[in-house]
């Protein structure tokens, strides 16, 4: 898509105030860009502007409920001039300049849409829900925002609404632990941006962070360990600590802190979704309750018996506790990663499996989740799960959270289920937003604020009827490597941004530069309001190598495989490593293609013709994290009729575990005249893993 920016003057006056971007696919489809995240669906710009001043009145025209609601929010958002300025006025009606905000559940005004009219002597914002109103209001916020002074708006009408239902953010507070505080902080400020659902992890190995009265040690125990960093708590022996130890790390959430942030969510419009992780990821119930684990014995399995009563009185007990604090529509079961080891040779989950006629462990998994979706809809509530819970069948009412790529969304569309979308490559806020060596560490990847805008969660291939059950888009901030409130900001801002214009704004509005340069904006005024954004002004950007094809004499020759690579990481087949493309910071961009068979590379280029050359190099990838490593050792040898090969260098590398992400050249350098050349690379057997390489590039 090609779009076309212009910048157009309304007026020398106001453009100096107020900055507005037209954008547009082509001549017929322009589309005015407001200072605002998301991006507003419908605008135009009308004559002169709106001034806010001590001369304007304000009505509030609603139930007194929602009224008196609206007003204590605007009371302890003060800090922000607009809020101040209209908690000022608050009831005062003038005869003209007024500022009027009406909710009118009879008007035609969409789910959480609004109309805003701004004229040179009113303002009235409308809605149909409180909703609505709000978000109204956050639009009215960041323009009041853009202008020089705060108080001049430009006159214009806009009718708004949003793409997705869906607009949310996980955090998973589970691997490390940040408060109520840090919660209401971020709700703030994603409820600026419209995002409408908090999903927060809180359970998994490295943590239980809730109370439950009914299980006392999931809190007295399973919150704490004595590492502080997850990354030495999970190198070691991951043992849980007590809350009385000297060192313990860790804490919860108590039921007055959950009611606390149910409330103040709900004030911003946004739902906080719980999560709890079953059948797996549940290593810290086990070592506090044993009895529900397969091996009856704590640091054993990640998974619940499922064989075992007891489990299904654990988490209905669990369940009952935590719908009694949220009322959201949907609660998160988890269900990803189960290994399902143990119920192999478990005598409970084995009975189990016969008697109900289940289908191996993958049938047991779908027998927990069916059960505990009937438990679920018992009491009023819809089960939303990772998208393993499609494994051996999908619950009747279940909605799904795409993780693993789009196929599982997309299965569950198909099915008649609904599907948010959350794709690891593109939605997954922990990976790398920059070149990793200028990045403090992370678990891996290279997901840049571009790629996140670029995401669309209507899958290409999904036929027009099924588009309403995608139902939205989700970030997911994963928190193993991330051991403090400050760092989470960093990872999360601006890219949680994208996701939210992505889930609200239509996408032929969408427009990466202007999106990039209202993001700088957000980052200026996220710095003044105290949050930690990563500083996108100076992103160093992608491997300088990916920016364009390279050719050489190897460049779309056949390459002949005497070992195959791993279908896993095919990047593009036989063509990858003569396409001329490098690879980028991820191993999953496309562009790399992997190597375990017999921890090997093993390849034959073909250079058709006999030909002088001068240099041989390929470049290869280690992050250990993921079980990436350098080759040990490498051998290139050529040939003139592709069967007898002479040698003609080799290296031998050590390979040393480290944390950083590196990527290693080695060039072969000199004269030579060939036709086939083979490159071979090994693994070195202690430490194993993938080989990755991008191009072999000769000269
Ligand atoms: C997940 O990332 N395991 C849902």
């Amino acid at each position: 898509m090609k779009i076309k920016r212009t910048t157009i003057v309304i007026g020398c006056f106001l453009a100096e105030l107020f900055f507005v971007n037209v954008t547009g696919q082509n001549k017929y489809q322009q589309h005015i860009q407001l200072p605002v995240i998301p991006q507003p669906n419908q605008v135009t710009l009308l004559q002169g502007s709106f001034s806010l001043t001590k001369d304007n009145g304000m009505i509030l025209e609603m139930a007194d409920s929602i009224r008196k609601q609206i007003m204590a929010y605007m009371v302890e958002e003060k800090e922000k001039p607009l809020y101040r300025h209209l908690v000022q006025i608050s009831g005062k009606k003038k005869e003209k300049n007024n500022i009027r905000f009406i909710i009118c559940p009879t008007q035609n005004i969409p789910t959480e849409g609004y109309h805003l009219r701004i004229t040179q002597d009113s303002l009235l914002l409308e809605a149909s829900q409180a909703s609505g109103l709000f978000y109204g209001m956050q639009t009215l916020v960041q323009m009041a925002m853009n202008t020089e002074n705060g108080q001049i708006l430009p006159a214009v009408e806009i009718f708004d609404k949003p793409r997705f239902a869906y607009r949310g953010v996980m955090l998973d507070i589970s691997r490390h632990f940040y408060g109520k505080d840090f919660l209401k902080k971020q709700i703030d400020l994603l409820a600026q941006y419209k995002i409408n659902r908090l999903h927060l992890h809180l359970t998994d190995a490295a943590g239980w962070r809730i109370e439950i009265e009914h299980f006392p040690r999931l809190t007295s125990q399973a919150a704490w360990r004595t590492q502080a960093k997850w990354k030495d708590w999970w190198n070691g022996k991951r043992y849980y600590s007590t809350e009385t130890h000297r060192e313990a790390y860790g804490g919860y959430l108590t039921k007055n802190d959950v009611r606390e942030l149910v409330e103040y969510a709900q004030k911003r419009a946004i739902t906080i979704i719980p999560e709890i992780e079953m059948p797996s990821h549940s290593e810290e119930v086990l070592a506090a309750y044993p009895e529900l684990s397969c091996t009856h014995q704590p640091y054993g399995p990640s998974d619940f018996c499922i064989g075992n009563e007891k489990t299904f009185r654990f988490l209905e007990e669990v369940l009952l506790e935590i719908m009694d604090l949220f009322p959201s529509e949907y609660i998160h079961i988890g269900g990803d990663e189960a290994p399902k080891t143990a119920w192999k040779t478990c005598l409970l989950c084995q009975r189990r499996i016969r008697e109900e006629g289940l289908n191996g462990v993958d049938g047991l998994q779908s027998y927990l989740i069916h059960r505990i979706e009937r438990f679920l809809n018992a009491h009023g509530r819809n089960l939303l799960g990772w998208d393993e819970i499609l494994d051996g069948g999908l619950a009747p009412n279940a909605t799904v959270m795409s993780w693993r790529g789009t196929e599982g969304g997309l299965a569950a569309v198909r099915s008649g289920h609904r599907a948010i979308m959350t794709p690891g490559a593109y939605c997954y806020l922990d990976s790398y937003q920059d070149a990793p060596n200028t990045q403090p560490e992370a678990i891996g990847g290279y997901l840049p604020l571009e790629k996140v805008y670029h995401y669309d969660p209507i899958p290409k291939e999904l036929p027009d009827s099924l588009h309403h059950l995608i139902y939205g888009i989700q970030g997911n901030l994963w928190t193993e490597y991330i051991p403090t409130p400050e760092h989470a900001e960093y990872m999360l801002y601006p890219r949680a941004l994208a996701v939210a214009e992505t889930g609200w704004t239509n996408p032929d509005i969408k427009s990466w530069p202007d999106f990039h340069q209202r993001a700088m904006n957000a980052i200026e005024y996220m710095r003044h309001a105290g949050y930690n954004p990563f500083d996108l002004a100076k992103e160093y950007g992608n491997r300088p190598e990916t920016a364009q094809q390279c050719k050489h004499k190897a460049f779309g020759k056949p390459v002949i495989y005497k070992a195959p690579y791993w279908h896993t990481y095919p990047a593009e087949g036989e063509r990858t490593l003569t396409d001329g493309l490098r690879g980028g910071w991820n191993y999953n961009d496309g562009r790399w293609q992997g190597f375990v068979s017999s921890r090997r590379l093993d390849i034959v280029i073909d250079l058709e013709k006999t030909d002088t050359i001068h240099c041989i190099e390929a470049d290869f990838m280690q992050l250990c994290g993921p079980g990436v490593f350098l080759p040990e050792q490498i051998k290139i040898s050529i040939s003139n009729n592709g069967n007898e090969f002479v040698p003609l260098t080799s290296w031998k590398h050590q390979v040393v575990r480290d944390d950083t992400l590196t990527i290693k050249r080695f060039t072969w350098k000199g004269e030579v005249s060939t036709r086939f050349i083979r490159y071979q690379a090994e693994a070195s057997p202690t430490y194993g893993g993938v080989i990755f390489t991008d191009e072999i590039v000769v000269k």
